[in-house]
């Protein structure tokens, strides 16, 4: 089977700030790996993933990795545009990384407008809680999460818990955005994409299904 087959391509940014985890988020996710000692981003890396979001419909997730150092913010913001997806991270033992999700949040929804980004909010990590180094409880994360209109996962990097599940979740999310028409396909605009009509022809010849929008949505390949 040609592994390269999906009908939606959507395009996730990773942020936060430098040393919180993101890189070692998306290698755990897509490689299933971790190094204790990991080269900081400089400017964006690049992950793929795929996923299927239910039988027949292969998503494949194109991550924008940023670096979290100030210094590369004009690199970084370049990429925010054509996200349609999402991940602010903070490290449960760093304080300021949690004060500065807010800043975050508020600078990727003002450079953004018109779009809109679905986000998740993830709390790294959450191995060092058993060693008492928290110093951001769930309470508080799960607040700061529901006045942004975002769900709050403590993940692991390191032993791999919930990373999956973070994923997959805000995967789950933007495809539930198309059902219900909240992520509006645009042209020009790179956030979701569907597969071009070739491969189109290809997917009706398989097991997968054609590209049309799900049910209440605007089809997605006029
Ligand atoms: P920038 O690229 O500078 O923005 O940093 P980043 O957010 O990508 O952080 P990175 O993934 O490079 O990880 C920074 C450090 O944290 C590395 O030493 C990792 O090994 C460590 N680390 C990442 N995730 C975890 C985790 O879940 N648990 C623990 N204990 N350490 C982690
Ligand atoms: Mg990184």
């Amino acid at each position: 089977m040609d592994l390269t087959l999906w009908q939606y391509q959507f395009r996730i940014i990773m942020l936060g700030d430098s040393t919180v985890g993101k890189s070692s988020l998306l290698r755990r996710y897509t490689e299933d790996s971790f190094l204790e000692s990991i080269n900081q981003t400089v400017g964006v890396d690049f992950y793929v993933h795929f996923l299927e979001v239910e039988p027949g419909v292969r998503v494949k997730l194109q991550f924008w990795d940023t670096a979290g150092q100030e210094r590369f913010r004009s690199v970084t913001r370049s990429y925010y545009r054509n996200s349609v997806g999402g991940m602010l991270v903070f490290d449960m033992t760093n304080r300021a990384s949690f004060d500065h999700i807010r800043e975050w949040h508020a600078e990727v929804c003002e450079w953004l407008q018109p779009h809109k980004v679905l986000f998740i909010l993830v709390g790294q990590k959450s191995d060092r809680d058993a060693h008492s180094e928290r110093v951001v409880s769930r309470e508080e994360a799960e607040k700061l999460a529901g006045q942004l209109g975002m769900a709050y996962v403590e993940a692991s990097a390191k032993t791999g818990q919930n990373v999956r599940e973070a994923f997959e979740l805000l995967t789950r999310w933007v495809y539930q955005g198309l059902l219900t028409g909240e992520v509006a396909l645009q042209e020009g605009w790179d956030g979701v994409r569907c597969a071009l009509p070739q491969t189109l022809r290809l997917q009706r010849a398989s097991i997968y299904q054609p590209c049309t929008a799900p049910q209440n949505s605007k089809k997605c390949c006029d």
